[in-house]
């Protein structure tokens, strides 16, 4: 299937970065600056204390607000954690779900499987990450290891709701060391990933955006997202800017 028939996307990761008054300022400036007319889906992934601020300054843009991790539990004793239902209630249209960084705290590709399904189920959109590390890479298992991350990550996603699962491609070396894959390898582990997706969910699997994330800026993002399986980019340091996390957008080839 032709790439134009899918959704491109950019979205921020925030991180750890930001307060919300911080967070103000950062929306009345991108508000400003936000193309008009038709363009990609743009979504902010903020911290959770953020959600409300830049929930409130974008609720007439275009620009969707989402968090950057979720409970998989409805509710309960979760001291500190957040149940997507709250999410969906304060706003969010996103979650980001099993980040190198939040796998690196002890997350693992069962919890990831559960996060997703959760998110899901509460409406949300799940942006679901992967990624090799540099040894990995070396050692030459990066698509085994993709391909554990997707099918432990999506196991027992329904056919009919892979469309609303946006996967990321991040590698682990590449996320803000400033050292960006290739275009080149980064279609290619895409066109692997659409193929594992096409494998366990049929044509459906071809409207599935599969960003690309690492040190990705307005530099880079064009001969990125020229490529046919490169559907956007998740973006870390360079969405802290308004006018650089929108200039990546303009990367997009002209449809
Ligand atoms: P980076 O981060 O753009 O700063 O490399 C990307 C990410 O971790 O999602």
């Amino acid at each position: 299937m032709n790439r134009k028939y899918r959704k491109t996307v950019i979205a921020g990761n925030w991180k750890m970065n930001k307060t919300p008054s911080e967070t103000k300022e950062f929306m009345t400036q991108l508000k400003a600056i936000l193309p008009k007319g038709r363009w990609c889906d743009v979504a902010l992934c903020v911290p959770a204390v953020c959600i409300p601020a830049a929930v409130r300054a974008m609720r007439e843009t275009r620009v969707g607000i989402g968090a950057e991790n979720c409970n998989a539990n409805a509710s309960g004793a979760y001291t500190g954690e957040i149940a997507t239902n709250m999410l969906v209630d304060a706003g969010c249209k996103y979650v980001i779900i099993g980040h190198s960084e939040r796998r690196a705290m002890g997350e693992t590709d069962a919890d990831v499987n559960a996060k997703v399904l959760a998110a899901l189920n509460a409406g949300l959109t799940p942006i679901m990450c992967c990624g090799e590390s540099l040894e990995q890479r070396q050692s030459g298992i990066t698509t085994e290891w993709i391909t554990m991350q997707i099918k432990l990550g999506l196991a027992g996603v329904p056919e009919d709701k892979i469309r609303k699962v946006i996967i990321a491609y991040e590698p682990i070396w590449a996320i803000g060391t400033g050292k960006t894959a290739t275009a080149e390898q980064a279609q290619e582990i895409h066109a692997y990933i659409r193929t594992i997706l096409r494998e366990k969910f049929g044509a459906a699997a071809d409207e599935t955006p599969i960003l690309y994330g690492g040190s990705c800026k307005p530099s880079n993002a064009p001969e990125l997202f020229a490529k046919e399986d490169v559907d956007g980019g998740l973006i870390g340091g360079a969405a802290l800017k308004a006018a650089d996390f929108l200039a990546i957008g303009k990367g997009f080839p002209q449809k």
